[in-house]
């Protein structure tokens, strides 16, 4: 694209060129005001960046038509400013597609009324939804993992339910996390420390886990130390906010559960999975829930079952369940194992441990005593019923090889060619695409730490990629002060979740027409490139934007990657919503058509400000959504986990006349 020996072009690159570097100091300072002032509180930064914000005058003379030959159809002035409104008060914890009203309205059997049951689309809500009273950002990983600001997630009922276990103190204006679990009377340190004696994540080999019922994710907490990072899930049930302590933590995790349809997942993904009292019934459906761990594990993967009805001799009395039950529950799980040709490598008190053998090898029998799936294409997993059967192992290229390749420890798996990528697996990606896609965006990600110089201070540390691709930001960003969520559209090109599993990142499967698995205020870094080209006449642009104001924390910030016409729709919804926002030229020059815009999400707390108008031009009254909700009867009747919120509501009424 850089054309030589034409002065004209030059002159206009130039003065372009120096635009981009005032751009690129003046984000620079404000992300600079909020470092110093790194108290954890946000209201004074907030502020700062938006008095700032005025003097800085980004790219204003750009103009995207004449450079790339528009269709002329955008000009910046002519676009309102819409305004959102805040929702209501009780939908401070709001997770659309995991409602407890509209839960109940579905079947219990098999979990599904705990499963994605999203709103239709004249359901769906057109308001932003607030932060709870004093909310402040979360303490900085490690001390995160201990301690979360009751403002946060004013939920008390675990810290009583669970109180014999250990799970969650409440003190003063902290919870405090012990590292105990329901398992791991002797800390999760002591815990992981005994897999460890039989399981390799000591050295790299074991990378990625899944550990399925989590609770507050504390086994996933304590496996950072080991540089193994969990995959954590829990539904959202009468256990209030479980997978919502998990984030504020700084721990990866999402709502999900076993239940009738798969996880979202690829196939032979991850390097062991976890249960540790779980209550998931591995028993029940004809072994239903183990294939579906045997589907996601990778060949050679462990599987951890600690707790009932494993050591059920000793324990039975105080699980007060019948020893036969346990016996017989017990039986069936290693049953099943044998059918999958898990071998059972270890079984001690509580803790028993099987591995998936390496390839087809050790089991090409078990096609005879076991229903084999049909699907073709394992990975096509979005909202697909889960059925009783197996999915068949990849060929292996030669004897005694690990099925689908072997990956090297981590953190040169980070960088390793893929085996999925190197055996060809991936139509449309090479290796030699793998690895420019890589150094592309490793430069990237030069540049994002260039324009807001606390992306790996700790500062950010729950990251979402929206649309992943093969994990290249995810990979060029590494570093243990953060995670990275790895989403993969459902409706992407090209499926490489996969890819991203084999280089030790995780990741999951995901619709942006609907709202993610997750609680509000769960990530404090969004990226997304070319998120919004990809979804394009697929659905609107805005719910996607509200979704993404939903998850992202007060002070959070948003990289966007996007054709410069997209981008500048995007900035004026956003504008509506309370994000300051900077257009950034792509690192290669203005005249490239992909330009970078750069948000943060200003603080902001419910009752405080009805409008969410950033010029101060109108107030209006407190927003109800959109259209009536037809789940939610009035607060007669409201479920267990919505008492905490109605309570914080009514302590704190909203500023009125
Ligand atoms: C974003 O949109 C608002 C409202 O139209 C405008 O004032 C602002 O200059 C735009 N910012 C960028 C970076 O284009
Ligand atoms: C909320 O209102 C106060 C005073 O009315 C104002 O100073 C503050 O900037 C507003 N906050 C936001 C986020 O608009
Ligand atoms: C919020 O709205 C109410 C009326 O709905 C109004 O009386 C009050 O002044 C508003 N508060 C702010 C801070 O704008």
């Amino acid at each position: 694209m850089a054309t030589k020996g034409n002065p004209g072009d030059n002159r206009t690159r130039g003065s372009v060129s120096m635009l981009i570097v005032a751009s690129l100091c003046c984000f620079f300072y404000l992300l600079g005001a909020w470092q110093r002032s790194g108290s954890g509180k946000g209201d004074s930064i907030a502020l700062e960046i938006t008095k700032k914000a005025e003097d800085c005058s980004v790219l204003p003379n750009l103009e995207f038509e004449s450079h790339h030959g528009e269709t002329g159809e955008f000009d910046g002035t002519k676009f309102e400013v819409k305004e959102f409104k805040p929702c209501d008060a009780d939908y401070i914890d709001y997770t659309p597609c995991q409602d407890q009203m509209r839960a109940m309205t579905f079947p219990r059997e098999n979990m599904n009324y705990r499963e994605r049951h999203c709103p239709s689309e004249k359901e769906k809500l057109h308001c932003l939804i607030p932060a709870p009273k004093g909310y402040v950002t979360p303490f900085r990983w490690p001390k995160s993992r201990d301690f979360v600001p009751y403002a946060n997630a004013p939920h008390k009922s675990l810290t009583v339910e669970k109180a014999v276990q250990n799970w969650v103190q409440y003190e003063g204006n902290v919870f405090r996390f012990p590292g105990g679990g329901t398992q791991f009377p002797q800390g999760a340190d002591a815990y992981i420390e005994q897999l460890a004696s039989v399981i390799p994540i000591n050295d790299g080999t074991v990378r990625t886990a899944l550990d399925t019922g989590c609770g507050v994710a504390s086994w996933g907490a304590y496996l950072f130390k080991k540089n193994v990072i969990a995959m954590s899930f829990a539904p959202r049930d009468s256990h209030e906010a479980q997978v919502q302590f998990a984030l504020e933590r700084g721990v990866p995790a999402v709502i999900g559960v076993l239940g009738t349809i798969k996880l979202p997942y690829p196939s032979r993904a991850f390097d062991m999975a976890h249960c540790s009292r779980c209550l998931i019934p591995w028993g029940g459906n004809d072994g239903m829930y183990m294939m579906e761990v045997d589907r996601v594990l990778r060949p050679g993967g462990y599987w951890i079952l600690s707790g009932p009805p494993i050591n059920w001799r000793i324990n039975y009395q105080a699980w007060q369940r019948p020893k036969e039950e346990l016996e017989g529950e017990q039986k069936t799980i290693e049953d099943i194992a044998k059918l999958l040709c898990w071998e059972k490598i270890h079984e001690k008190d509580e803790i028993a441990i099987w591995r998936k053998s390496i390839n087809i090898e050790e089991c090409n029998d078990r096609e005879s005593r076991i229903t084999m799936c049909e699907s073709t294409y394992a990975n096509d997993v979005w909202y697909k019923k889960m059925e009783a059967c197996v999915t068949p192992y990849t060929e292996s290229k030669s004897s005694g090889k690990v099925a689908g390749g072997d990956l090297k420890p981590f953190p040169e798996r980070l960088n390793t060619v893929p085996p999925r990528i190197a055996g060809g697996y991936i139509s449309g990606v090479s290796v030699e695409s793998f690895q420019e896609d890589s150094k592309l965006w490793q430069k990237h990600v030069k540049v994002y730490k260039r324009i807001n110089n606390i992306l790996d201070s700790g500062r950010y540390r729950n990251i979402m990629d929206m649309n992943a691709g093969l994990g290249s930001f995810a990979a060029s960003i590494e570093s243990p002060k953060l995670w990275v969520m790895n989403v993969m559209p459902t409706i992407a090109e090209r499926d490489t979740l996969g890819v991203i599993y084999e280089r030790g990142l995780i990741g999951i499967y995901h619709d942006w027409c609907e709202a993610f698995s997750t609680y509000p205020r769960t990530y404090d870094l969004i990226h997304a490139s070319n998120l919004f080209t990809l979804y394009k006449n697929k659905c609107n642009a805005e719910d996607i934007l509200i979704e993404m104001d939903r998850i992202l924390r007060p002070e959070g910030a948003v990289i966007l990657r996007d054709h410069a016409e997209i981008l500048n729709k995007v900035n004026i919804t956003v504008t509506g919503m309370r994000w300051k926002t900077k257009m950034i030229d792509h690192e290669d020059g203005p005249l490239v058509p992909e330009k970078i815009l750069l948000a943060v999400k200003q603080y902001w707390v419910t009752g405080e400000n009805n409008s969410t108008s950033t010029r101060g031009v109108k107030t209006g009254g407190p927003a109800k959504p959109a259209s009536a909700h037809p789940s939610r009867p009035g607060t007669a009747g409201r479920p267990v986990n919505r008492v905490g919120r109605s309570r914080a509501g009514k302590a704190e009424p909203r500023a009125g006349p």
